[in-house]
């Protein structure tokens, strides 16, 4: 396996992909930023993408704008009945990749359908139960988007109060979220190894990236200034999108973390990047995935892995 550790390769761009051709994929949040600008990509590449939106109409203006074989699924991350409903329309088929790109950022306080805050509950316990509900089925590898915002405050999984029921703090709640979806890559990882699966469990994170993440945030001023860092610091979407197809299509081991390889990881060329002590606590990863079983009621078929898949396809 070529060292991808010693430096970025400064050149590497989606044209640089590998031939996709009969490959698919689903990426959530595919309808806007990272999410559509890397569905275009693997399509561009020859891979038939699934783009899972929970808006189908707006996830049909965007896969206007994909060059390639695409279809348009509703998936409301924040509905466990919707992410439940995405699975059980998959039917079978074999999925190569499965990108959880979706996100949501700082915002005021919300519940999902089921009551979790709206941050955790989108970002992580939706991609947990989908990852779970589709992994029969998966044959290659799963990403998951995180962010540097997995270190923010010294972030931690508050398992004594994950809803901040004690105090909503947007810009914690958003912290804990991508630190939960890098310790969820850690474990699936684990458990696949484990298995003896030979599917991957990967993270990647865009840097910044000028998207329409930043204009949801509940505190005004922080919009402000993000306005002002999406116009001044930010990379665009094209270039945020990079470490996640990275991490999709190179030869890299499972649990990788691929980011932007420049100052503070904010902007730059994929590379395998660092995580926090927080991210890497096996056993911290280990509790975080029972108690997402318990709160989703999604159990782990982890050692079916891709098997439903291999099947179907031997019939
Ligand atoms: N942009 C950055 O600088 C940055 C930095 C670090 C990490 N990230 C991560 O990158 C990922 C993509 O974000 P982005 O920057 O491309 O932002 P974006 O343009 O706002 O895209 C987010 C996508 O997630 C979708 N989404 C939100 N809630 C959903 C739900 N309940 N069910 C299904 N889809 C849902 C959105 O759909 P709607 O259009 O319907 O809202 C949208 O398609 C996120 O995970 C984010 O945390 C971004």
């Amino acid at each position: 396996m070529a060292d991808h550790t010693k430096k970025s390769d400064k050149a590497w761009d989606a044209a640089r992909l590998p031939d996709l051709t009969g490959r698919t994929a689903v990426v959530t949040g595919a309808n806007s930023g990272i999410g559509l600008t890397a569905s275009d990509a693997l399509a561009r590449a020859g891979a038939h993408v699934v783009l899972a939106v929970r808006d189908p109409e707006r996830g049909r203006a965007a896969a206007a704008k994909v060059s390639g074989s695409t279809e348009v699924r509703r998936l409301d991350l924040a509905d466990l009945s919707s992410v439940r409903e995405f699975a059980d329309g998959w039917q079978g088929r074999p999925l190569d990749l499965l990108i959880n790109n979706a996100g949501v950022m700082m915002l005021p306080r919300q519940r999902t359908a089921d009551g979790f805050e709206m941050q955790f509950g989108t970002n992580h316990l939706g991609h947990f139960a989908l990852t779970n509900l589709l992994l029969p089925y998966i044959t290659d590898r799963v990403v998951t988007v995180s962010s540097t915002a997995h270190r923010w405050f010294g972030a931690r999984i508050r398992f004594e109060d994950l809803d901040f029921a004690s105090g909503y703090d947007p810009q914690r709640a958003y912290a804990q979220s991508k630190l939960a979806n890098l310790l969820f890559t850690l474990e699936l990882q684990r458990r696949l190894t484990e298995s003896g699966s030979p599917v991957r469990a990967l993270a990647a994170h865009p840097g910044y990236a000028a998207t329409n993440l930043q204009s949801h945030a509940g505190n005004p001023v922080m919009r402000a200034l993000m306005k002002v860092g999406n116009r001044f610091f930010a990379q665009d979407d094209r270039a945020g999108a990079l470490p996640t197809l990275y991490a999709a299509t190179q030869d890299l081991p499972g649990a990788s973390y691929v980011g932007p390889d420049g100052l503070a990881e904010m902007r730059g060329t994929p590379t395998l990047v660092g995580r926090s002590a927080a991210a890497s606590d096996a056993a911290v990863a280990r509790r975080l995935w029972t108690v997402s079983e318990e709160l989703t009621g999604v159990g782990a078929p982890v050692g079916q892995a891709g098997r439903a898949a291999r099947v179907d396809a031997e019939r």
